[in-house]
């Protein structure tokens, strides 16, 4: 991880080294697999997608497929349909499956919140095999909520504040984060994110299914960075596709709600961050 900026003088630049991406497999197991789902074991129903409806209703894992806040057409002409289906309908859904596949050999992470899986297998930095698919489930869970119909534009009030602390104005984080995206090799993600002991936000950029929740940062927003997140609207026009997101997707909405929440865990004092 990388961290980026955060203006203040409240952080400092650091690094890591990143952990590679496992390639997803592509089964779904059946309640029929798990005839003795016991103590501590998560059973969730899959929510499939709808471009799959009449194919089966009641497939049941340990991890399900949670569906994005908006319908797959919604983020059009920004973000099309086509996309939605392929990113989540099929790259998200591979890794919830994945996930599920491996849990099935693994009886020590059973009972696990999804968080507390990606920090158990991220194992300070010496990632088990579990690491990459549970992160991607969160990571991409976390980004469909960090967009919006009618996203961009600027955030409000509290949080228009703790920007402009932290960065000195929203367009100096606005060039920052373009700059980290634009920046990133190969795929990954960047995130606005809040530093618990700093007390600030900042910019981070992490390298495959790598997230801040590994360090105990708070995140605000993320943006996907793999290819698959922008070729079919994009090519490899990797810069129009970012400057997409900042100005017609991003939800200040979800980040102002995340920001309220973090309060509870961090004092950043005055100016209180309102839930929009
Ligand atoms: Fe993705």
């Amino acid at each position: 991880m990388i961290l980026l900026s955060c203006s203040s003088n409240h952080c400092s630049l650091s690094s890591n080294v990143m952990a590679s991406a496992a390639a997803p497999s592509t089964i779904l197991k059946s309640s029929s697999i798990f005839p003795h789902l016991g103590w501590g074991r998560r059973r969730r129903s899959c929510n499939l997608p709808s471009i799959n409806r009449g194919v089966s209703k009641s497939t049941v894992a340990y991890y399900g497929l949670r569906s994005p806040p908006y319908k797959l057409d919604a983020l059009e002409p920004y973000m099309s349909q086509k996309t939605l289906e392929v990113h989540w309908g099929a790259h998200h859904r591979n890794y919830v499956e994945a996930l599920n596949k491996q849990l099935e050999k693994n009886d020590i992470l059973y009972g696990c919140t999804l968080d507390e899986l990606i920090r158990l297998t991220y194992n300070n930095g010496n990632p088990l095999p579990e690491f990459n698919n549970a992160a991607q489930v969160w990571n991409h869970d976390f980004f469909w909520e960090s967009m919006q119909p009618g996203g961009g534009e600027m955030p409000k009030l509290g949080l228009l504040e703790q920007i402009e602390k932290d960065f000195g104005s929203f367009d100096n984080f606005k060039d920052k984060f373009i700059e980290a995206a634009l920046t990133s090799f190969g795929s990954g993600w960047v995130w606005l994110v809040l530093k618990r002991e700093k007390r600030c936000l900042a910019i981070v950029k992490t390298s495959n299914a790598i997230n801040p929740l590994v360090w105990n940062d708070i995140p605000i927003i993320s943006l996907d960075l793999w290819e698959h997140a922008y070729y079919l609207d994009y090519k490899n026009d990797r810069a129009k596709y970012v400057n997409t997101y900042m100005n017609h997707l991003v939800s200040w909405n979800a980040a102002a709600a995340r920001m309220a929440r973090a309060q509870a865990f961090v004092n950043l004092g005055e100016p209180k961050i309102p839930v929009a």
